[in-house]
């Protein structure tokens, strides 16, 4: 039998792609044969990664590109397309919380800073749409492709202080399931958009919240396992199997859908 979950030669995109969780999704997928792309804004810690994942004899290639600027996206698509002439997956993986768009424990929703808070929409939420539109115009053409999305537990129920970032990530879901149907009835059912909600993961963009200077675990992490039934952050190999289900065959009829990754957490209250 052929191998339902082959990602082999398959072009993957990923956008935020060394970050903490995207990293270990970049050095996954070019072990199973894929040819990734790496998407950033910044070229040193990009080709850094790129240069990494080479000395392990595998594929990837990075190209500069700020997920909320449309020219450079246009850009990096001229790039991939030269390249490879065709795009299969796209990860969308830039996002995360801000530190400034956060509401201390002492502060209220008064004292928001709305500014930061339309900051974090941005890079989640448009951050999100920019590079989905921009892509999936190769996917359409192919009438075949898959497009990732990374949510968040903050985007099925609010989270303390996140005000933002659970906002833009319950958008993230809503335009997953938007662009299921969009791409579908319009280009075929080659096209498939879903979407993973993460639970907690130790990574820079939630760091400040959930360590203290000396490393030692807030308040907030300790409540935060104390929700978890597997009582434990995730780490980040922790979501490969289920992105390995969504950009093969495997998942072929899948669309439109979140999975929650999170060792319990939604599923639990007392
Ligand atoms: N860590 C968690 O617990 C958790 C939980 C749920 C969802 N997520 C989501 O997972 C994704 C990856 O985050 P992470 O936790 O690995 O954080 P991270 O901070 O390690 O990685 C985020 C990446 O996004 C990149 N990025 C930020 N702004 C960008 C922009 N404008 N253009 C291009 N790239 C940009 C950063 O440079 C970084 O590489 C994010 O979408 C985040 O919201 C994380």
């Amino acid at each position: 039998m052929s191998n339902l979950f082959s990602v082999k030669d398959k072009v993957v995109l990923i956008t935020g792609g060394y970050g903490i969780l995207g990293k270990s999704m970049v050095h996954h997928f070019a072990a199973e044969g894929a040819k990734v792309v790496v998407l950033g804004r910044n070229a040193e810690a990009g080709e850094a990664l790129v240069a990494d994942v080479k000395s392990k004899g595998n594929y990837a290639l990075f190209v500069k590109c700020d997920v909320v600027n449309r020219e450079m996206l246009d850009q990096a698509y001229d790039v991939i397309m030269k390249h490879f002439g065709r795009i299969d997956v796209l990860i969308n993986g830039a996002g995360g919380n801000m530190p400034g768009a956060t509401i201390p424990p002492d502060k209220t929703i008064f004292d928001l800073d709305v500014d930061a808070l339309k900051s974090v929409v941005d890079l989640n939420l448009f951050g999100t749409i920019l590079p989905t539109i921009v892509f999936s115009k190769a996917m359409a053409e192919q009438k075949e492709g898959v497009i990732i999305n990374v949510s968040s537990e903050s985007s099925i129920r609010p989270l303390s202080r996140v005000c933002g970032y659970g906002v833009a990530k319950s958008a993230v879901n809503n335009f997953t399931q938007y662009m299921a149907g969009e791409l579908a009835l319009k280009f075929g059912s080659g096209l498939r958009v879903n979407a993973i909600a993460p639970g907690f993961f130790l990574t820079e963009q939630n760091r400040t919240l959930l360590t203290n200077p000396d490393g030692s675990y807030t308040d907030r992490a300790k409540t935060i396992i104390a929700h978890t039934p597997f009582r434990r952050f995730g780490e980040p190999q922790e979501l490969l199997g289920t992105l390995q289900w969504l950009a093969s065959d495997a998942s072929k009829f899948v669309t439109g859908t979140l999975t929650v990754i999170d060792g319990g957490f939604d599923a639990f209250s007392i």
